[in-house]
């Protein structure tokens, strides 16, 4: 069994020889189980934490990676877990762990294993809390959404959709654009990476933008203010634009925030956490019928894993990124 270390910390983007993989040492405990790793998550979040910058995690060299995953019980010494049953949990990337009770999450029934970790898991909370509770779009208002392939941007988008508003995605290049219109829905997307990206966001948004959930940072959100309606409200949710980044760049000019009126949220999922019931209420029956949409990346086997990491964060992924063990 094996598991994925960090070998040096990442500079700029990760790249494959930052990790290592080692010898997976499971520990044993009290009134947990032991389990089989199925799936793991990549996360973005991770790149902060590898470089020291995040808010709650921080790692040293020679560490296991931390993230979610989802995991078969194999082994069990609390009667709240079976042997065969599939649990989520925080794993790490390892083939195998061993996880206490209380932080073992059961899956719902009937839906794919692997959305435990994108829609129905921390992304569609994130998504979930973000348009629910804070930018509560109305019927007709023109919703956007960056990083429009992602568990968290699809999953806001549908949301937003299914509330009445007129979705926009943004996304990096014309396949995923078509992806984003063909397979999730959105009224129209937009390539961030056009030389026209202004202009174009503004032709797909004749009514200028309501909301704005904002996943990337940068040069995007920059844009983005400069088209916002009265009284818009943003979700400042993530930052993949800087993550690589060693100097934090200067600034967006937030002057179009004042005259907009605008309100800028900061969103943090651990805040939220008691949504989850609510969240699963109203998420899982849509996955289990088709009516909500979503995209997965797989890689396959531990060794893939630093490779599909880097992926990741160069934008190359298309969906929830997942390791299949
Ligand atoms: N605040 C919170 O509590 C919270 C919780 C969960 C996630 N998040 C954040 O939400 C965002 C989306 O997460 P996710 O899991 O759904 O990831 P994701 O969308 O699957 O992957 C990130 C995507 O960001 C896009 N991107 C835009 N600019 C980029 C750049 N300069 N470099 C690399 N990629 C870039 C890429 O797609 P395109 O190039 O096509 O846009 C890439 O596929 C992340 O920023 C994450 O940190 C925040």
């Amino acid at each position: 069994m094996h598991a994925v270390a960090l070998k040096r910390f990442p500079v700029g983007v990760p790249c494959a020889e930052d990790f290592v993989i080692v010898a997976n040492d499971v520990p044993s405990g009290d009134a947990g189980a032991r389990l089989r790793v199925r799936y793991l998550s990549l996360d973005p979040y991770l790149r902060g934490v590898m470089s020291g910058r995040h808010m709650g995690h921080s790692m040293a060299l020679g560490d296991v990676v931390p993230g979610g995953g989802v995991a078969e019980v194999i082994d069990s010494t609390t009667p709240e877990f079976v042997r065969g049953e599939f649990v989520q949990g925080e794993t790490g990337w390892r083939e195998e762990a061993f996880l206490p009770a209380d932080r073992l999450r059961k899956l719902p029934p009937d839906v794919p294993p692997s959305t435990a970790l994108g829609v129905l898991g921390m992304p569609g909370l994130t998504a979930f809390a973000g348009v629910r509770d804070i930018l509560q779009p109305r019927e007709g208002e023109t919703v956007v959404v960056s990083a429009a392939l992602g568990p968290v941007g699809s999953t806001a988008a549908q949301l937003a959709q299914r509330a009445g508003a007129r979705v926009v995605g943004i996304a990096g290049g014309a396949k995923k654009c078509a992806m984003a219109l063909k397979f999730l829905g959105y009224d129209a997307c937009v390539d961030y990476h056009r030389d026209d990206f202004g202009p174009a966001l503004q032709l797909a948004c004749p009514n200028r933008i309501d909301c704005y959930f904002d996943n990337v940072g940068g040069r995007v959100l920059e844009t983005v203010l400069q088209h916002l309606n009265l009284r818009a409200r943003v979700v400042l949710c993530g930052l993949m634009d800087q993550y690589n980044k060693s100097e934090r760049p200067p600034g967006p000019n937030l002057g179009p925030v004042i005259a907009a009126r605008a309100t800028l949220t900061g969103l943090v999922v651990y805040d939220h956490f008691a949504r989850l019931p609510a969240m699963l209420d109203e998420l899982v029956p849509l996955v289990r019928s088709g009516r909500l949409k979503y995209l997965e990346d797989v890689a396959y086997g531990i060794q893939a894993t630093p490779d599909a990491f880097a992926r990741l964060m160069r934008g190359e992924n298309i969906g929830k990124a997942i390791v299949a063990l």
